[in-house]
C-alpha cells in the first residue's frame, strides 16, 4: 500500500460531536535517517487520523512500524518531515512555545519504562509536588493519597524512590503522575510491555477505569491485538509506517480487510474473525 485511503485512515468520525476532535492528523511524514547509509527513510509515510473526544485508539504494528515516531510527531514531542496535526483543536504549526507549554498538561504520555521515566533521585511525594508546582490550579483537584488510591497504591509509597518500586508500582505511579494534570489525552506507549503479565492486566484495568472515570481520550500503541480489543473502540494497524486497515476495534477484528491484519488475528487465540469461518 502506497498511501492510505481516507476511508480506511480516519478512525472515530462522529460527526455528531460537538466539539474539535481530540487528536487530527493529516498526512504526517517524518523522515530518519538510516544509521549505517546516512540515507532517508519514511518511519512514517502519510498517515492520517482523527480522534474524537472519548476515543480510545490502539495502534497496532510490528517492532519498526512507526507507532512510536507517530506518537511522538502527534504529541509535538518528535520530529515531524510534512503534515499537519491538529492537537485539541490547535494546529502545531500555529502555536507559540508558550501556547505549545500551556497545552502540555493536557497532553500526558506514558511510556513504556516506568523506571526510565521517573527521577531516581526523587521519591514519589516530591515528584507530585514538582507537578503541582508547575501547575498549582490544575493539580489541586486531589491529595496526593487520594491519587494514588486512584492507581490502587497505598500512602506508604509516597516515601519510596524508583528503586524501591515494582515495575508495576512504578508504571501506576507514572499513571499517577499523568492523571494529576488532568488531561484531555493520554497517550500510552507499550506501557504494559515490560512488565509480568499479571501485573499487565492490573495496569490495563486501570488505564480503562482512569479514563471512564475522567472522560479522556487515549492513543494506545501495543504490538498485543488482545488487549488492544480489549481496552479500544477504535484500532488502526500499521506496517511499514503506513495504515493498512483502521476503524472501529469491533468491524476491523471481526471482518479484517488486510493480509496483515488477518495475520495479526491468526497470532491471536481465540480471535473472533476466524470463529465465523
Ligand atoms: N531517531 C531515530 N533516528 C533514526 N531512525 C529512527 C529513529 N527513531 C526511530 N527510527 C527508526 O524508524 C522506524 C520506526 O521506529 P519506531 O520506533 O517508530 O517503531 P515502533 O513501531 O515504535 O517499534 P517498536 O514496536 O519496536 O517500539 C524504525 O526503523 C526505527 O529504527
Ligand atoms: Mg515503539
Amino acid at each position: 500500500m502506497t498511501s492510505t485511503s481516507p476511508e480506511t485512515s480516519h478512525v472515530g468520525v462522529d460527526s455528531s460531536t460537538p466539539t474539535w476532535p481530540v487528536l487530527s492528523i493529516t498526512d504526517l511524514v517524518v523522515e530518519h535517517r538510516r544509521e549505517k547509509t546516512r540515507d532517508l527513510f519514511r518511519a512514517v509515510g502519510g498517515v492520517s487520523l482523527t480522534m474524537q473526544p472519548g476515543d480510545t485508539l490502539g495502534v497496532v504494528g510490528e517492532s519498526g512500524s512507526g507507532k512510536t515516531t507517530l506518537a511522538m510527531a502527534a504529541t509535538g514531542l518528535g520530529p515531524r518531515t510534512s503534515g499537519r496535526i491538529e492537537l485539541l483543536g490547535r494546529d502545531l504549526d500555529t502555536l507559540g512555545k508558550r501556547q505549545l507549554r500551556a497545552l502540555r498538561p493536557e497532553v500526558q504520555v506514558v511510556f513504556q519504562d516506568p523506571h526510565g521515566s521517573l527521577d531516581p533521585r526523587q521519591s514519589v511525594r516530591s515528584g507530585f509536588r514538582e507537578l503541582r508546582k508547575l501547575q498549582p490550579k490544575r493539580t489541586s483537584w486531589i491529595s496526593d493519597t487520594a491519587l494514588l488510591e486512584k492507581v490502587r497504591l497505598g500512602p506508604e509509597m509516597l516515601n519510596r524512590y524508583p528503586h524501591q518500586l515494582s515495575g508495576g508500582q512504578a508504571q501506576r505511579v507514572c499513571i499517577a503522575r499523568a492523571l494529576l494534570m488532568r488531561p484531555r489525552l493520554i497517550v500510552a506507549d507499550e506501557p504494559t510491555s515490560g512488565l509480568d503479565v499479571s501485573v499487565q492486566a492490573d495496569v490495563l484495568d486501570l488505564l480503562r477505569e482512569s479514563l471512564a472515570d475522567s472522560g479522556a481520550s487515549m492513543l494506545f500503541i501495543s504490538h498485543d491485538l488482545a488487549v488492544v480489543q480489549n481496552l479500544c473502540s477504535h484500532v488502526m494497524v500499521m506496517l511499514h509506517g503506513e495504515v493498512v486497515e483502521a476503524g472501529p476495534t469491533a468491524s476491523v477484528l471481526s471482518a479484517p480487510r488486510h493480509d496483515y491484519t488477518r495475520k495479526l488475528l491468526d497470532a491471536m487465540p481465540g480471535a473472533r474473525w476466524r470463529e465465523k469461518q
